[in-house]
């Protein structure tokens, strides 16, 4: 029963969501506190990112053990309250899984740390001897996706300098071995203990990641790593041997044949692959059900880049049968408000993009407090925390902006986010945007997007996979279901245009004279 073919699942960045035990830290009582504002929303699952064990180095996407709730979050029984309180709200509950890494605090790590070069502890990660006479030279010119050199050097238990290992994101997340069967044999079991506590499904993190080539090959030409921490991996015409390497379709068969004795499981892998040659290979039947296309994500408001992305991205899925997945935005991005300019006008078109979102066929992924149309948070330096910044050296300021906590009813500091302190401070433009408040405001964005999942999920017009585009003025465009006569147009132009025949269902802004004004869109039936 493949239930998300045309789901919305929520995103709940957990640190951020909602603190019920006043830490100032999001936690999984503080979610399942929350279940009611979900329901309401009208999404029919929710993903969370991790929440296990783990020192925190990269807030949570380096874990010490899989198969855990960090204490900051919670504990197991918390866990298993959770998923029975969001199914009895009729909510499914996808989790995270971290293959390519774990952090440096996971035991496997320490026992290599102790054990000697060669050691079958070591091979379970990709331990290597250094280049230069005496070895102070990393293995090969790999660089970290958060900045600096993906090797870091070890001590020998007598303090003298020994092998280095591989980290392609922080050095306190070494790389696993994926050619060693033990790596492979833990995370079946960590697929099974999540599924036998009946989770929904997975978000697979780097599902790009995982097997490296043999030699770790140096990398050619310039791997500048994004502003985002993120990269537009493998294009087939600069290869970047660290991602998208053919062994790891093998990686997400094993974790499809676990999750087919499961019915009902989803997963969905992080796939930073721009080739949809290439893309589309992790979607084959025995892989994953989805990937997230980061298409739209990187679509500046513009019309032309916008149906580009939409049409690449279905195009892309299209050749395996796969369910697109769309997303404007997630914990490691800036927030459609500010992306698209920030202010009056950046929130207009957040609002306009999040009908283009909910108009398309398949899967739509929305970002916590997008609904919201929360903008980015301003951070003064001191109080940055994303690895990003230090990596950096503090030349890209990370992804802070956009896990500030969502903010619910009330006042500073908390915003009815927590009851203490929360672990970034929440901007005052925040408190104008509360969750409470929007409730009751029909005019709200908050109320637009639960209109538009509304509609989505009960007006005949949203069905059907494939989009027929019409003729549009300059800047514009507009889209039909094929088959149905329910029309999105959107006007990314300077002028205002005429909206296309029928009656507007649902718009993000005033449609003054039967017209759709700059930064608007419209749903016409
Ligand atoms: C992708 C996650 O979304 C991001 O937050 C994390 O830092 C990296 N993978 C490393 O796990």
């Amino acid at each position: 029963m493949q239930w998300w073919r045309d789901a919305v699942v929520y995103q709940i960045y957990v640190r951020s969501f909602a603190d019920a035990d006043g830490d100032g830290v999001g936690d999984l009582e503080g979610i399942r506190d929350r279940l009611g504002y979900l329901e309401l929303l009208g999404v029919d699952a929710i993903w969370l990112t991790p929440f296990y064990t783990s020192p925190m180095a990269d807030h949570g996407y380096d874990v010490a053990d899989p198969r855990n709730v960090d204490p900051v979050f919670g504990d197991l029984a918390a866990f298993d309250r959770l998923v029975a309180d969001a199914h009895d709200h009729g909510l499914r509950v996808t989790i995270d899984l971290v293959p390519n890494h774990t952090s440096s605090e996971h035991e496997w790590f320490r026992a290599a740390l102790a054990a000697a070069p060669g050691s079958p502890e070591r091979a379970r990660y990709h331990f290597r001897r250094g280049r230069g006479p005496n070895g102070d030279q990393p293995p090969n010119n790999w660089q970290s996706v958060f900045g600096g050199p993906a090797w870091t050097r070890v001590q020998n238990p007598d303090g003298s300098p020994g092998e280095w290992y591989l980290h392609l994101f922080a050095p306190e997340q070494p790389d696993l071995n994926w050619t060693n069967p033990e790596v492979w044999d833990d995370l079946e079991k960590t697929l099974r203990f999540w599924l036998d506590r009946g989770v929904d499904g997975f978000r697979i993190d780097v599902a790009h990641g995982m097997s490296k080539p043999p030699d770790l090959p140096d990398a050619r030409g310039d791997r500048a790593p994004s502003p985002d921490g993120e990269r537009w991996a493998a294009t087939v015409d600069a290869p970047d041997p660290r991602f998208d390497h053919d062994d790891v379709h093998a990686v997400h068969r094993m974790i499809r044949a676990v999750l087919d004795h499961y019915p009902g499981r989803l997963v969905v892998g992080e796939v930073w692959v721009g080739d949809s040659g290439r893309f589309c290979r992790y979607l084959r039947p025995d892989e994953l059900h989805l990937g997230f296309d980061f298409r739209l994500v990187r679509a500046p408001f513009e019309a032309t880049a916008i149906r580009t992305a939409i049409e690449q991205t279905l195009a892309a899925v299209a050749d395996v049968g796969a369910p697109p997945a769309w997303t404007l935005s997630n914990h490691d991005v800036s927030r459609p408000v500010t992306r698209y300019g920030g202010g009056v006008e950046g929130h207009a078109r957040a609002r306009a993009m999040a009908l283009v979102l909910l108009a398309l066929p398949g899967v739509v992924y929305l970002y916590n407090g997008d609904e919201l149309g929360l903008p980015d948070a301003d951070l003064p330096d001191e109080v940055l925390q994303d690895p990003i910044w230090e990596l950096s050296g503090h030349t890209r300021r990370g992804r802070d902006r956009c896990r500030v906590p969502i903010p619910w009813e009330g006042s500073a500091p908390g915003y009815g986010f927590t009851s203490g302190d929360p672990w970034l401070p929440m901007p005052p433009e925040y408190g104008k945007l509360v969750a409470a408040e929007q409730l009751e405001d029909t005019g709200s964005t908050l109320s637009l997007v639960r209109r538009a999942i509304e509609l989505r999920k009960t007006h005949p017009g949203f069905t059907g996979s494939e989009l027929e585009w019409f003729g549009a003025p300059e800047g514009c465009f507009a889209f039909r279901r094929v088959g149905t006569t329910l029309v999105c147009a959107l006007n990314t132009s300077g002028e205002t245009v005429p909206l296309p025949p029928g009656e507007a269902i649902l718009a993000s802004g005033p449609l003054p004279d039967g017209m759709l004004p700059p930064g608007t869109a419209a749903w016409l039936a």
